[in-house]
């Protein structure tokens, strides 16, 4: 079946910088569907041709190497463009025309991506509806919607509410790109296609598990809307919380997009709830130094760029078992780990060191950049009597297989092409991750929540992360990125 990818937002960065290029380089391995077309709507008057031509530019730019000018020619003829208004119903049936046109009697299957600010949604979607193009008369009708999904959890039902209103379910497709990276989707065959790790992946092995997600970038010009997220909304409700529950939940029956959602839902069900005395505890908030003075933040914003929120999973495999998610902007480098600390052996026998308390085994997904897992052990220093020191077993993507990394939005786009919903997230999924998030934003915005500190660029955020690391008999795997 032919898919029509309609993009709203056509002339928005995420469309040059993502979307077109993950199109393209789908088109270059030979595994788009054939007749695929691309339709772009935005207020910006291009004609085709005009898009075409802005599209080139920004594809070779950010696909490097693989640009070729020749494929390039091959693909732009299925890109299309059309003017519009999505607050104008009459624009958005006279868009719903032109694709008729373009797809002729046979029709495609149809995708309707927002890519837009997150406030024209609700119109998107009505206006859809009102133009008959989202009812699934004839061949599929899809709409994929891009992080955030609402603000809270109040806004993210009333959206919900909206989108059935025109569309099923099954027609939704949340996207939460870090479903999309292969080593996001690793975690689970490490976990699920090897024998030897489920005996150990429980309380009685392992100490707690440490997530983080570290950026060296800064907010540069997203300032001014970040200034309104804050880390919490931009990084935990839906990359991090993805990532805890990819590692905690339990086997599905098997692989199909509900086995999988339904497990995942489980695991947030069972977070515990947060009251203001834990979230004062059990998390962090902090600034880094020169975000102020970043154009369009003002010079007394509370919004914080590094956090830090200890989480529990209340069921039988997890009681106990601290999950330390941490985020940042500005920091020391661009590294995204899930930690696994092991506990220490119950009875130590050999002289291990001053370092000995931490120093138990250790197992990090290095989710990106240098893509690959290691796992820390105890080894005799030769010629040292019985002194120990932990070494690695390593394994790097970049080492067994040929061909680099593809992006995230490769394979999540050919997955709503396909119809598999299981790197998306659903309803409820989104709905509880919010549940939990709230009442840390709610607590943060409280004077008895954690005051907001401040911390210099380049490093590991605020002096207070590694001291209350401390407090806890814990300490941070802060290295950059593991595997080199
Ligand atoms: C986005 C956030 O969802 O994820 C950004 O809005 C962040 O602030 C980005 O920089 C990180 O994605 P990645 O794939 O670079 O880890």
């Amino acid at each position: 079946m032919p898919n029509t990818i309609v993009i709203f937002g056509a002339s928005g960065d995420l469309t040059s910088r993502k979307l077109v290029p993950a199109l393209y380089e789908l088109h270059c391995k030979g595994r788009l569907p054939e007749q695929t077309r691309i339709v772009g709507f935005s207020r910006t008057p291009y004609s085709d041709e005009q898009w075409r031509t802005s599209l080139r530019e920004s594809t070779e730019k950010f696909v490097g190497d693989a640009f070729s000018a020749k494929t390039w020619d091959e693909f732009a003829p299925v890109i299309h463009y059309h003017p519009g208004s999505l607050l104008e119903a009459d624009d958005v049936s006279a868009l719903g025309r032109r694709i008729g046109e373009i797809e002729g009697e046979a029709g495609a299957t149809r995708i309707y991506y927002l890519s837009t600010a997150p406030k024209f949604y609700e119109p998107a979607v009505a206006n859809l509806g009102a133009a008959g193009m989202a009812a699934e008369t004839g061949p599929p009708r899809r709409i994929v919607v891009e992080k955030p999904f609402g603000q809270d959890l109040e806004s993210a039902r009333r959206l919900n509410e909206h989108v059935h209103q025109v569309f099923r379910e099954h027609q939704i497709y949340r996207i939460d790109h870090y479903l999309g990276k292969e080593t996001v989707q690793n975690v689970l065959v490490l976990r699920l296609a090897n024998g030897i790790f489920e005996p150990i992946w429980n309380r009685n092995y392992i100490d707690h598990v440490q997530i983080t997600a570290a950026e060296e970038g800064v907010v540069g010009r997203r300032a001014e809307f970040y200034d309104g997220v804050g880390i919490l909304r931009d990084m935990f409700q839906n990359h991090l919380l993805q990532l805890l529950t990819l590692t905690a939940m339990e086997a599905p029956s098997h692989f199909d997009a509900d086995a999988v959602r339904d497990e995942k839902v489980k695991v947030l069900r069972a977070v515990r709830a947060m009251r203001p005395e834990d979230v004062q505890s059990d998390t962090l908030r902090a600034q880094y130094r020169t975000y102020r003075d970043e154009e369009g933040v003002p010079n007394d914003s509370q919004t914080a760029t590094f956090g830090v929120v200890k989480l529990h999973v209340d069921n039988w495999r997890w009681q106990g078992v601290p999950f330390i998610l941490r985020s940042g902007k500005a920091m020391s480098c661009r590294t995204t780990q899930i930690v696994i600390q092991f506990r220490q052996a119950p009875h130590m026998l050999f002289e291990t060191g001053p370092k000995a308390a931490h120093e138990a085994n250790r197992l990090v997904i290095q989710v990106q950049p240098a893509e690959g897992i290691q796992l820390h052990f105890h080894t005799k220093v030769p010629d040292q009597g019985m002194k120990l020191r932990l070494t690695d077993l390593s394994f790097q993507f970049k080492e067994k297989f040929v061909g680099n990394m593809p992006e995230a939005y490769q394979r999540l786009l050919l997955d709503v092409m396909q119809g598999d919903a299981s790197l998306f997230a659903r309803a409820d999924e989104v709905e509880l991750a919010w549940s939990i998030i709230d009442p840390v934003q709610r607590g943060w915005g409280q004077s008895s929540g954690p005051p907001l500190t401040f911390y210099e660029m380049g490093g590991w955020g605020p002096p207070g992360s590694s001291e209350w690391m401390r407090l806890q008999d814990r300490q941070w795997f802060d290295v950059c990125p593991v595997l080199k």
